[in-house]
């Protein structure tokens, strides 16, 4: 699964970027391949609301305005899975962040008719990295959540990290990312009858192999 991991501070040293980092290697340890991106190297202006509030973002799907927000939205459209990770500014998302992603919700939530979202059913990892407080943490993941929803992309995590929970979160994204990459077992594909064949089967196997208590005696 190609992953595109985005991340979005302008500090190339903080606990973003580790973010982002642990979610590369996580890809990688998936045997995927990942491209990282960080929106704040990229020229991103806000929505310009054209047009008294609707430009061909409505109707063609691609925004008027002449920056690389068309360059990474083609990035979106080749990859097969995402990572999207912000820093948390008053209990929000950064506002590059914001800033593309409001011009992405434009263009491809109002897609109908039989077309597609670019990330439609693709899996995204959300994370919100925020300071010592951790306040506004979850806010932020909800605002993240409401926009994996209008894009029409498939939630596969959402995971708050914070300066405390870093050295354990850090390990919680990579290993995300490993099974976000890892196809699911083989059992899980057979359809529901054969799945509930096989769990009996488990069952009534546990319970020949259950350990004998100073009851059964
Ligand atoms: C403008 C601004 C607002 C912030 N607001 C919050 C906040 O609401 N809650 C919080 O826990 N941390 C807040 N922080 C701290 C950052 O979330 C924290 O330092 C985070 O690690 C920043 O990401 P970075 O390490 O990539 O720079 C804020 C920092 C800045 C610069």
């Amino acid at each position: 699964m190609k992953v595109l991991v985005v991340i979005s501070s302008s500090n190339a040293n903080g606990l973003t970027a580790a973010c982002g980092e642990a979610a590369r290697q996580g890809v990688v340890d998936g045997k995927s391949p990942a491209r990282v991106i960080n929106l704040n190297e990229f020229n991103i202006l806000r929505c310009a609301e054209c047009d008294n509030g609707w430009g061909p973002c409505l109707t063609e799907h691609r925004c008027r305005l002449e920056d690389d927000f068309s360059q990474i939205q083609d990035m979106f459209e080749a990859a097969e899975g995402f990572v999207l990770v912000t820093p948390v500014y008053f209990g929000d998302a950064s506002e590059t962040f914001k800033a593309f992603f409001d011009r992405l919700r434009r263009c491809e939530a109002t897609k109908k008719n039989g077309k597609k979202s670019i990330v439609a059913n693709k899996p995204a990892v959300c994370i919100a990295a925020a300071g010592g407080s951790g306040h506004g943490v979850i806010h932020c993941l909800g605002e993240m959540e409401r926009l994996v929803q209008r894009l029409s992309a498939e939630a596969f995590d959402y995971i708050p990290i914070t300066q405390r929970t870093r050295e354990y979160q850090i390990e919680t994204i990579h290993d995300g990312l490993v099974a976000m990459c890892t196809p699911p077992p083989v059992e899980q594909t057979l359809p529901l009858s054969a799945r509930r064949r096989s769990r009996s089967g488990r069952r009534s196997k546990r319970r020949i192999g259950r350990r004998r208590t100073p009851k059964d005696s």
